[in-house]
């Protein structure tokens, strides 16, 4: 597996760090086999080169069966770089040119930290769902999009969300296959009721389940609706669909249940080539978060569970997957906490430390 490793700006690099020595980890005791690519991604660029994204590392991305990012984004960015040269060299760049429209964001409740939820334990107990978020289209990237000066001098910001059909088809049938392997049930969301893309999506949706997946629960329901009933019962979710902003909003919202959004992975996959490959863009949600970098304090669990994700979706390894999360849960049961996902008075542990954590865990249930 040719995995290339974009660790990124702020805190990504630390948590990154911890996830690639898992991945080593796979590969001396599991027979992985590995070969890692590491390239700058974000300031780090600006700086040594003058530009986000240098040829060479889009010739990377587009060479590697899965990529593993850590983060992007920090405040002098937005205030150096002219606004052309960060759409070139962006994250969303990478995820629209590998086309990886299907964005699966898990949320799965960890027994262990059930006193570290904002939310009480009958609320969060068994909470297991996941977003497919479609990432490529929508908000994001519709046209015509800008600032622009309007007659009377004052200017007006615009973007525009679209979804054709094929990109509507293409994150439901998705939605609706991954559902099979897990407990069936698909929640569309959408704002049917305002937006003429979301009535589309609706009508899209609808006729899919109808006609190619009549064995799978289905649901519609309103975005607005969706994030209470996040808050007031996520139990009752399986498989979410929804498009690329809703799935951001509601993606963070849902976070909140387990505590950290240290804690999520996510894995954003492309439609499979005439081999059946799929391109893979592996990053734990949560962001650079300057306020802790360099501090050897972030939580690295989004960025190792993302390996996980790896491991069942790109090196087709489902036994390795399910062990690695195994020894996430291990690790957490043991007590290993960073400061994210303690509660008051615990003992806290590193980046590092939690990444010693998960490799004792392996050691542990290789044994
Ligand atoms: C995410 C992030 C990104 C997004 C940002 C960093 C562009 O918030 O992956 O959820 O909005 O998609
Ligand atoms: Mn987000």
């Amino acid at each position: 597996m040719k995995i290339l490793v974009l660790a990124g700006d702020g805190v990504g690099p630390e948590v990154t760090g911890q996830a690639v020595r898992v991945l080593q980890w796979f590969a001396q005791n599991r027979n992985l086999d590995l070969r890692l690519t590491e390239r700058d991604f974000g300031m780090t660029n600006w700086q040594k080169h003058g530009t986000l994204m240098p040829d060479e590392t889009w010739e990377q991305i587009q060479a590697a069966d899965a990529i593993l990012f850590g983060a992007t984004g920090s405040l002098d960015q937005a205030a150096v770089i002219p606004p052309e040269e960060r759409r070139k060299g962006s994250l969303l760049r990478m995820r629209k040119g590998l086309d990886v429209f299907a964005n699966m964001r898990p949320v799965k409740m960890q027994p262990a930290l059930a006193e570290g939820s904002p939310y009480k334990p009958r609320v969060t107990e068994g909470v297991d769902l996941i977003f497919v978020r479609e990432l490529t289209a929508g908000m994001y990237f519709g046209t015509p999009r800008g600032v622009e000066t309007l007659p009377d001098g004052t200017r007006r910001g615009v973007n525009t969300h679209t979804y054709t059909e094929a990109e509507i088809r293409r994150a439901v049938r998705f939605a609706f296959e991954l559902a099979r392997s897990r407990r069936n049930h698909v929640t569309s969301v959408d704002k049917a009721n305002v937006m003429e893309a979301g009535a589309l999506w609706r009508e899209i949706a609808g006729a899919i389940h109808k006609e190619e997946f009549p064995d799978v629960g289905f649901e519609h329901m309103l975005a607005d609706n969706c994030a209470i009933q996040l808050a007031r019962n996520p139990t009752r979710f399986d498989v979410l669909v929804t498009d690329n902003l809703f799935g951001d909003l509601l993606s963070d919202a849902a976070g909140a249940i387990i505590g950290s959004l240290g804690m999520l992975p996510s894995a954003s996959l492309s439609a499979p080539d005439a081999q059946g490959r799929r391109r893979a863009l592996y990053e734990p949600i949560h962001g650079s978060a300057p306020d802790i970098a360099g501090k050897g304090i972030a939580n690295p669990l989004g960025s190792i569970l993302s390996v996980a994700m790896m491991l069942r979706w790109s090196a087709n390894r489902p036994e390795d997957a399910a062990l690695l999360e195994k020894a996430v849960e291990g690790a957490l049961a043991k007590g290993a906490r960073t400061a994210d996902i303690a509660s008051p008075g615990e003992a806290v542990v590193s980046t590092s430390g939690m990444g010693d954590a998960v490799i004792a865990a392996l050691e542990n249930a290789a044994r």
